[in-house]
């Protein structure tokens, strides 16, 4: 009798898995020319079989020759200097991106400004977060006209490959508080297969035992040796590995750089009103510190899906539109919690630099 509910038990649970493929393999295909990225969650992506056919060695290719096509499109907007860093490097570092005069009496109102915010705990960081949103530049005038100055937008949207407005925040980072869990961002990593925009202007020095952003240089391009990286990382079993790895965010050692024939990470120790503006294709970490931080800066971000063939044509970018957005992103996924999860905490209303509770 137990046998027979056994297999009984097992036949319900094949049946179950088979309609659930059929029901969900339209949205696994369709997901193949997006960014999505996680071997665990597509079966696709984390085929094996496939991948040994070239699958993702395929998606990463055609997502860095369509970033490069955009790029060359988008150059001719930006300045030089910065432009040929970028280049090289994977990363620009603006010193003194606002006026010196400007920038005390700036970073004042923005460490001063309160507004409602959201934290989030990963190891022993706590980030929290303020959107800048139309209330925030109303109050501050200088950042609206910061974020919108014409060599800054040019710079961003040659980085990110696309010509649409990245989500800007006022973001804190206090690490080494009571817990004793790594932070993962500490881990040498790429955010994705294809290329987006991460960028941080530091409102206070960042010394170089401070948690720096770190980035190995010359880490974004996709040549043959980061292919062949790529190839090999995909023909793992995505269950076998790192959870991070697998969702998509590669993690990366000291063999796997002296494979790809990279340098060593370089932390970035900056002055205050340093600008640095990153592809996180490229592999970065938050450097480790030898003592508790607590760091604000104006953190933007832009990620798109990477197969599309033209630069802008995002509705959302447009102003008005595009300085609502992180609400509603916050919104969404508080009304969606369970489905999606919402890792952001509403905390009320707080400055950059109120205590954590
Ligand atoms: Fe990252």
């Amino acid at each position: 009798m137990a046998k027979r509910l056994e297999i009984g038990s097992s036949l319900h649970m094949i049946v179950l898995k088979s309609v659930k493929s059929l029901l969900m393999s339209p949205i696994w295909i369709f997901q193949l020319g997006t960014s999505a990225k996680s071997f665990l969650d597509n079966p696709l992506l984390g085929s094996q079989r496939l991948n040994r056919l070239g699958l993702h060695r395929l998606r990463v290719r055609i997502a860095g020759a369509l970033c490069d096509w955009r790029r060359r499109r988008l150059a001719r907007k930006v300045r030089k200097d910065w432009r040929e860093a970028f280049d090289r490097d994977g990363y620009v570092a603006i010193e003194n991106v606002i006026p010196a005069e400007q920038f005390p009496k700036l970073r004042e109102a923005i460490l001063g400004y309160e507004g409602e915010a959201r934290e989030m705990r990963q190891g022993d960081a706590i980030t929290r977060r303020l959107a800048i949103d139309p209330a925030m530049f109303r109050s501050i005038p200088e950042l609206r006209r910061l974020l919108g100055r014409a060599d800054l937008k040019a710079l961003f949207h040659y980085v990110a490959g696309f010509r649409i407005e990245p989500l800007h925040y006022v973001q804190t980072i206090v690490t080494h508080d009571a817990s004793n869990e790594a932070d993962p961002q500490e881990s040498l990593h790429a955010d994705a297969f294809h290329s987006s925009l991460k960028s941080w202007l530091f409102l206070n020095p960042v010394p170089a035992d401070e948690a720096p952003f770190t980035f190995v240089p010359g880490s974004h391009r996709l040549n043959k040796a980061r292919l062949d990286w790529e190839y090999r990382r995909s023909l793992s079993d995505p269950r076998a590995i790192d959870r991070l790895s697998a969702r998509g965010s590669p993690r990366v050692g000291e063999s796997d750089l002296a494979e790809m024939g990279l340098p060593q990470p370089r932390p970035l120790a900056v002055a205050g009103n340093t600008l640095v503006v990153a592809d996180t294709l490229g592999f970065h970490a938050r450097g480790g510190s030898v003592r508790p931080i607590e760091r604000v800066e104006i953190w933007s971000y832009s990620r798109r899906n990477p197969f599309l063939p033209w630069l802008g044509g995002d509705p959302l970018s447009l102003p008005g539109l595009a300085e609502r957005r992180i609400g509603w992103l916050w919104r969404l996924r508080d009304r969606f919690e369970n489905v999606a999860g919402q890792p952001w905490r509403s905390v009320g209303q707080r400055r950059a630099v109120d205590a954590l509770d």
